[in-house]
């Protein structure tokens, strides 16, 4: 993984409405049919920013600006996001996606781990997660940060069908 600093450095930040387009942009790139709706993400960084105690949308921002190829504009330098929404004391990461041309330079981690921070200073039970079985990279990258396994919910994903990958750690 190619260093991209320390992550006291990173330029991690709390989504804002105007960071909608950019967004929607990534999250298709990343999950094309099975992305989420306009209006679902639209809802989802409404709740973050009206009630950031249970639903979170943290942005890494690009510095350069050139995360996204064309013909994404990228008017608003975003390289990648993590959504989770907190549950009792357990949270769900329910989405990331880093732009391929940032992918494998520690921005996912950066997300993750400014996100795992904030587990352990409000001290929460546990990190749930679900991942298309197929997502062989997304699987490694979770393992790689402490993940494990623990069950599989057949057929739950659509366009394609198939089955997720229930993973969790502790958060503290
Ligand atoms: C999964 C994802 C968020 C990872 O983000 P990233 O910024 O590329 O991840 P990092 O650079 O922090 O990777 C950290 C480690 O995770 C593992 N990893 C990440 N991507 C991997 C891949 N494609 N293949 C194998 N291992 C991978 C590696 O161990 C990597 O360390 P290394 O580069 O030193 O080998 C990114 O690949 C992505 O957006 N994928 C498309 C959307 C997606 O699948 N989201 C998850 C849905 S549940």
């Amino acid at each position: 993984m190619k260093q991209l600093g320390s992550f006291s450095d990173m330029p991690i930040r709390s989504a804002q409405t105007a960071d909608l387009d950019a967004m929607m942009a990534l999250t298709q790139d990343a999950f094309g049919d099975s992305a989420w709706s306009r209006r679902l993400m639209a809802e989802v960084l409404e709740a973050a920013i009206e009630r950031p105690e249970q639903q979170l949308a943290r942005i890494w921002e690009d510095p350069c600006g050139l995360a996204a190829p064309p013909p994404h504009p990228n008017p608003d330098r975003i390289a990648g996001y993590l959504i989770a929404q907190v549950i009792g004391r357990d949270a769900e990461i329910q989405s990331i996606a880093v732009w391929p041309g940032r992918q494998r330079q520690g921005v996912g981690t950066a997300l993750l781990h400014d996100f795992m921070e904030r587990a352990r200073r409000k001290a929460w039970d546990r990190i749930f997660l679900e991942v298309r079985a197929g997502n062989e990279a997304a699987q490694k990258f979770y393992l790689r940060q402490g993940f494990e396994h623990y069950g599989r919910r057949p057929h739950y994903y659509h366009s394609p069908t198939e089955d997720a990958c229930l993973m969790r750690m502790r958060a503290r």
